[in-house]
């Protein structure tokens, strides 16, 4: 049964393309865009090849409204988005603000104006991160919704809490308007398919894909940035996702919010597991759950790190009846048989 059209900004990304999956397997009509700035067309492939669909897709730049409008000239029907398309590396975000000001902010809201239009109900699930909440207070772990959102650390992550705020803003101002704001923790893992996962560009900053790449011998060995932070083992403490568990939420915020009364247009929800894993516990994880070799020193603290940090996702299991619950070792080896698919190792 069709329930509707979402429209999926960033389609060919990393989470972008695991969303449309678990969309079309709900039944919902897509219609993807992406302006490959950080994808390739070969993930919306892997896509239509996991679903058996053709998926209706636009290339076109989220930033240029002229281009965007083409989108909701076409498909009208549209009833909720999903906004992922945004530069997402810390690190260059400090480097060339302007940049992330201009492609992040500038697409929400040509998407917000787009979606309000015309006056029809519309829902936006927006991509934010637990980064809003900078270094919790430990008395706050884990960390709920409810905990205050901390000035940024990076341009990146002020482009996420000023677009939360403007959409705050706009649920009020538009009446036909519901927000949806998803507080990803981090997202690490790969489609069971192995036809779609990470593609980072050039050295990974993030630690799945330095380790997947470590153990391909791509990189010589993994660096462990900081053993002496006050935790049990002396290494940084997350909540990681699996890419899958976090496209299945977004598809609960869908149905939620296409489903509600209007009593609640605007919320936020932590997408996590609420288990904090140490950076030498993911490691060791990922030796024992593969079998596979990982060359690892410790260095120097990388500049800028949370110390520990995960979420209390019970808001999110409670009202959108979803939960992560793929067990890690699962995540790890998906991680891995993505890697080798990639590099054609068996
Ligand atoms: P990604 O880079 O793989 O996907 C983003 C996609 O958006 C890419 O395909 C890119 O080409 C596209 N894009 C960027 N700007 C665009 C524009 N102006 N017009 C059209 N397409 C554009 O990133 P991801 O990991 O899938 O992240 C998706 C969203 O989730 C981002 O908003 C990111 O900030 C957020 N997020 C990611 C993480 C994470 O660790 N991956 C954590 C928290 C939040
Ligand atoms: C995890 C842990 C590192 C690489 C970033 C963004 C955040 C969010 C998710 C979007 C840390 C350690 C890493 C390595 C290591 N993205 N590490 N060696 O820093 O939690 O968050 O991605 O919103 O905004 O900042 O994720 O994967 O980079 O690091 O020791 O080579 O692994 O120090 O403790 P992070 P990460």
């Amino acid at each position: 049964m069709e329930k509707g059209r979402v429209l999926v900004t960033g389609a060919a990304g990393y989470i972008g393309s695991h969303t449309v999956v678990e969309l079309v397997n709900a039944g919902y009509e897509v219609i993807g865009v992406d302006n490959f700035s950080n994808s390739s067309p070969d993930m919306l492939k892997g896509v239509e090849k996991i679903t058996d669909r053709k998926i209706p897709f636009m290339q076109l730049d989220c930033s240029d409204r002229e281009q965007f409008a083409k989108v909701f000239e076409q498909y009208p029907d549209i009833a909720a988005s999903i906004h992922f398309a945004a530069y997402k590396a810390v690190g260059e975000s400090v480097q060339q603000p302007i940049k992330y000001f201009e492609n992040n902010l500038r697409s929400l809201l040509c998407l917000t104006e787009l979606s309000v239009k015309d006056g029809r109900e519309r829902g936006i699930v927006f991509s934010s991160s637990c980064t809003v909440y900078g270094e919790p207070d430990p008395e706050n772990l884990p960390i709920s919704e409810n905990a205050p959102v901390k000035p940024a650390t990076s341009p990146y992550g002020r482009t996420k809490q000023m677009c939360e705020d403007i959409l705050r803003d706009c649920v009020t101002a538009y009446p036909s308007l519901r927000v949806t704001a998803l507080r990803y923790f981090n997202p690490i893992g790969a489609h069971p398919s192995a036809l779609i996962g990470e593609m980072p560009v050039g050295v990974p900053q993030n630690l799945v894909p330095y380790i997947t790449q470590t153990a391909a011998g791509i990189r010589k060995e993994l660096k462990i940035f900081g053993n002496d932070y006050p935790t049990p083992d002396g290494t940084c403490i997350r909540d990681y996702i699996y890419v899958c568990d976090l496209a299945k939420a977004h598809v609960a915020a869908v149905d939620r919010m296409l489903r509600t009364d209007g009593s609640d247009r605007y919320a936020i929800f932590n997408l996590g597991t609420g288990t904090g894993l140490s950076v030498l516990q993911l490691v060791n994880h990922f030796i024992s759950a593969t079998g596979v070799s990982l060359p690892y020193s410790f260095a120097p603290r990388r500049a800028g790190d949370i110390i520990k940090v995960w979420a209390d996702p019970r808001k999110a299991n409670r009202i959108l009846g979803w939960k992560a619950d793929t067990p890690i070792d699962d995540v790890l080896r998906s991680a891995w048989a993505w890697e080798k698919k990639v590099r054609g190792i068996r």
